[in-house]
Parts: C-alpha cells; structure tokens; sequence
C-alpha cells in the first residue's frame, strides 16, 4: 500500500503503549525495569509514517515523542490502566509494547525513608492491564510482547491465550541476546493461529514496519470479513 495515498476508511486509530512503568516506594525513590521504550516509540513512529492515527502512552523514557499523533505520559501501571480505559473506546488496535512492572509497593510512603537501619517492601501485584481491558476487546485488535528466559514460544503461545491476543511479540532475554537498549533483536511475530514469523539479526525499525505489515493485514482482513 502506497502509505501516503491511505485511504480514509483504511486508517486504523492505534494505542502504542511504551516505556516502563515506575511504581514509588516514597517520594524519592520507585521500582521500575531496564526498558528504554525506543521500540514503542519505533512503532509509533511507523504507524504515523503510514497516516495511521496513533496515540501513544508512554512511561518516563529519554525519548522525545513524535511530533504528530496525542501523547500521554503516565508513570505507574495504574496510570497506565487509567489512561487506556480513556483512550481504548476509541481506538481499533492496542499495542502493548510498555515494561510494566509487575508489582507496586503495598504501602508508599508519603515522607522520604530514612537510613536508619534494615527495611522490607512488602509488594503487590500490580493488575494485568490487558486483561482489565478484556471487556473493551470487541472489534480490536490487541497485540502483546512478551520477554521470556526460557521456553519463549510455548509461553508466548500461553499468553497470546490467556490475555486473548491476537498477535504477540515474543522476545528472549538470555547471555547473548539482550534486548534493552539494544537495537538488533532475535523475535518471532505470533499470531492467534499460531503463524510464526521468524527474525533474526534485525533492528527494531525493520522489526516495527513488518509488525505494521501484519497489524493491517489483520484489521483489513476482519473489516472484509465485516466483523467490524
Ligand atoms: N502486561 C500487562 N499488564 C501487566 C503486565 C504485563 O498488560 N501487569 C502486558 C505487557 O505490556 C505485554 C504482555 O502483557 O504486552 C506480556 O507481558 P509480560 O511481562 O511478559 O507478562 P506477565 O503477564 O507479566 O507475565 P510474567 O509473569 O511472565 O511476567
């Protein structure tokens, strides 16, 4: 498809999460994770590329948002959740590329804690934000990631179910293949009947124009079928 002669019914109003969530533990100080967001912002960046009407959430990264398009900044996995259930109404395809973290502390504190001796965080997990969004799910597309230290596509495939996706992003995290802040990454592109696309040795741009590829072959494929 010739992206800038899109036509209007073709374009797809698309939710890129991305970056990592920090959840506070007091005024100071957070739990977070490793991720940079470039391939969040990589993706948002393809889908504006191709007209698409894109809306990204991001969490604290160092990365300027695009210039077209809405941005939101969140900070915590609740943020984060709360931000969607504005967003997702209106939107056809939800992509999960965001690091979040996957407990909170129980208890912040309101007041800086002092070093006064040992401490323990007692941590909750935080909701899975995909499924919290199950009920929005009607008519969209959801796409996940997943980041795995051993059995990447049998957990991927597990995922893909459990959070009823319909395609995911699976990506190991092992000696030799690390992918925060890199940017060559090893992925395979699975979708809910379980077709595998295998890259291997490509950069996260290359990896975002054929995650587009698929995400409107999917949609223009259910629009046909007039499941939209
Ligand atoms: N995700 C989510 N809500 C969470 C955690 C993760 O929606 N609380 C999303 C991620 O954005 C990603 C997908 O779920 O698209 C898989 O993330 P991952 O961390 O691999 O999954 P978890 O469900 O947290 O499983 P695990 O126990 O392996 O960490």
């Amino acid at each position: 498809m010739e992206h800038s002669e899109i036509k209007k019914e073709n374009v797809i109003r698309i939710i890129v999460t991305a970056g990592p969530t920090q959840e506070p533990i007091d005024p100071v100080r957070f739990i977070s994770n490793r991720s940079t967001g470039l391939f969040g912002y990589l993706i948002a960046k393809e889908a504006l590329k191709r007209k698409h009407n894109v809306t990204l959430i991001s969490g604290p990264t160092q990365i300027l948002p695009p210039k077209a398009g809405k941005s939101v900044s969140i900070e915590t996995a609740d943020d984060l959740l709360k931000a969607l259930k504005k967003e997702i109404k209106n939107a056809d395809c939800l992509i999960m590329c965001a690091a979040v973290s996957d407990f909170k502390v129980k208890q912040t504190s309101a007041k800086k804690i002092k070093r006064k001796g040992q401490i323990k965080l007692e941590l909750v997990p935080n909701k899975d934000i995909l499924k919290e969004l199950a009920g929005y799910k009607r008519h969209k597309l959801f796409v996940g990631f997943n980041l795995e230290t051993s059995n990447l596509v049998k957990n991927a495939k597990l995922k893909l179910k459990d959070k009823n996706l319909d395609l995911i992003v699976a990506n190991s995290l092992t000696k030799s293949h690390n992918p925060f802040g890199n940017n060559m990454l090893d992925i395979k592109i699975i979708d809910k009947y379980n077709n595998i696309l295998h890259i291997t040795h490509k950069s996260k741009s290359f990896i975002a124009y054929v995650l587009l590829d698929k995400i409107e072959e999917l949609w223009y494929e259910i629009k046909e079928q007039g499941e939209v």
